[in-house]
């Protein structure tokens, strides 16, 4: 039983509009001379590229750009970008675009800092110091990558994504631009602010810290809930309710796309230090098998993984719903709570996403695999607030399908 917390973050976090301009003063004043930057060559045709590139040339920060960036990105593109990393010799890292570039980024560091490949550092806490100073400047509103201690790569032989997570992994600077998002289509605005509020609600639900079962001898970024994550969750859910309806259908809306940036980098706090849970877990093998990105997987089955944790967290979930916008007055705690679901699955209907696993190509086959594979992610597993079997988790994929 663990009867303390912690909390870490971004060393430094830079937010608002246009604080773009500020990244080479930033840079050098991290101490950062050599920067590799990693992107994709969907944002340097946007022009987001550019708006990096030019403050740090202007600061005279020399620079090695590398567009290869790709969604939900392999363990074999991360190995690909390391050949092409220990040739440029950086002294720091910078990730832009959305979690897979910041996610490439982050392993970059670490492997340049320690040696080694990314499958040397997969699972929890396997790095033995700081990383390359790491900046990350998000382009999408969701994964919260640019405060979190994890990094997400696709294993393809093995059809499932794997996580290397390490306090040493959280950026030195965060710099969070919400005009940066003003380009993202609508299936990416609607994904990536799907994964935001996925993370303030498995947070906000997650099992208590102090009954969080942590094995002896086994440390673990996650420590099941704690005020500071609460707090974050709540203010996060809140703002995705505002403003994820509007980012998609109104993609030249300021305000609310700032909203959903804020909203993600409050989620990306709480979740990095409280865990994610069942729906992370279930998604990791079926994103793996489907190609779903890892958001519209976590939409899809929010939702239903809500309904099996609604028992232990009535209050909880009628406090959801109440920041989602909905009116629990003269309601009893239960009927409160299940406006969450009902308000989560009219989010994710409004927004287009998928109700039913059927059309990922999914097969009732696979169903099984999947929730074995999700059994096996422990360290996810540990934060849901009821411990499932099995064939519970194959129950709430056969609910989904
Ligand atoms: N490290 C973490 O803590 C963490 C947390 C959650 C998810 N993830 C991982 O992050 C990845 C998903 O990241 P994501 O949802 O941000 O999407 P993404 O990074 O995969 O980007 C999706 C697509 O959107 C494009 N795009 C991004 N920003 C754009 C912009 N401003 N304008 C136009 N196009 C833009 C990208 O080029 C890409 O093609 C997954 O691999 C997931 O597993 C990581
Ligand atoms: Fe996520």
């Amino acid at each position: 039983m663990r009867t303390t917390w912690t909390f870490h973050t971004a060393t430094q976090l830079l937010f608002g509009r246009a604080a773009v301009a500020q990244i080479g003063y930033e840079a050098k004043r991290i101490g950062v001379a050599r920067l590799l930057v990693v992107t994709d060559r969907t944002l340097v045709s946007a022009g987001i590229a550019a708006a990096v590139v030019k403050p740090l040339e202007a600061a005279g920060v020399a620079l090695e750009v590398f567009d290869g960036g790709e969604p939900e990105p392999s363990i074999e593109l991360a190995e690909s970008l390391l050949e092409m990393a220990r040739r440029f010799q950086p002294d720091g890292v910078l990730g832009l675009g959305g979690g897979s570039n910041m996610d490439l980024a982050k392993i970059v560091a670490a492997c340049l800092a320690h040696g080694g490949g990314p499958r040397d550092y997969v699972g929890e806490d396997k790095l033995p110091g700081p990383v390359l100073p790491l900046l990350c400047v998000p382009t999408t509103a969701g994964t919260g990558s640019e405060v979190s201690a994890g990094s997400v790569l696709t294993d393809k032989a093995n059809h499932v994504k794997v996580g290397l997570l390490s306090n040493y992994l959280r950026p030195r600077l965060a710099l969070v631009d919400p005009e940066l998002t003003l380009s993202c289509p609508r299936k990416v605005t609607a994904d990536s602010g799907i994964d935001a509020l996925t993370h303030a609600i498995e947070a906000y639900t997650a099992v208590d810290n102090a009954e969080f079962p942590l094995p002896p001898g086994e440390r673990s970024t996650y420590q099941g809930r704690h005020p500071m994550g609460d707090m974050l969750a709540e203010k996060a859910i809140g703002l995705v309710g505002r403003h994820l309806r509007r980012a998609v259908d109104k993609p030249d809306d300021y305000e609310a796309r700032e909203g959903m940036a804020l909203a993600a980098t409050l989620a990306g706090m709480a979740f990095s230090n409280v865990g994610v849970a069942i729906v992370h877990a279930l998604e990791y093998p079926i994103g793996g098998a489907v190609h779903c990105s890892h958001g519209a997987g976590n939409g899809l089955l929010l939702p239903y993984v809500m309904r099996y944790n609604l028992p232990p967290r009535k209050r909880e979930f009628a406090q959801i719903a109440r920041l989602l916008g909905e009116d629990t007055s003269g309601l009893d705690e239960t009927a409160a709570a299940e406006r969450a679901i009902a308000a989560v699955e009219k989010l994710r209907a409004d927004i287009g996403i998928p109700n039913r696993l059927r059309e990922f190509g999914a097969k009732p086959e696979q169903l099984r695999g999947f929730a074995e594979k999700a059994f096996a992610i422990k360290r996810v597993l540990r934060v849901n607030p009821r411990v499932p079997t099995v064939d519970d988790l194959e129950a709430i994929l056969k609910a989904a399908y």
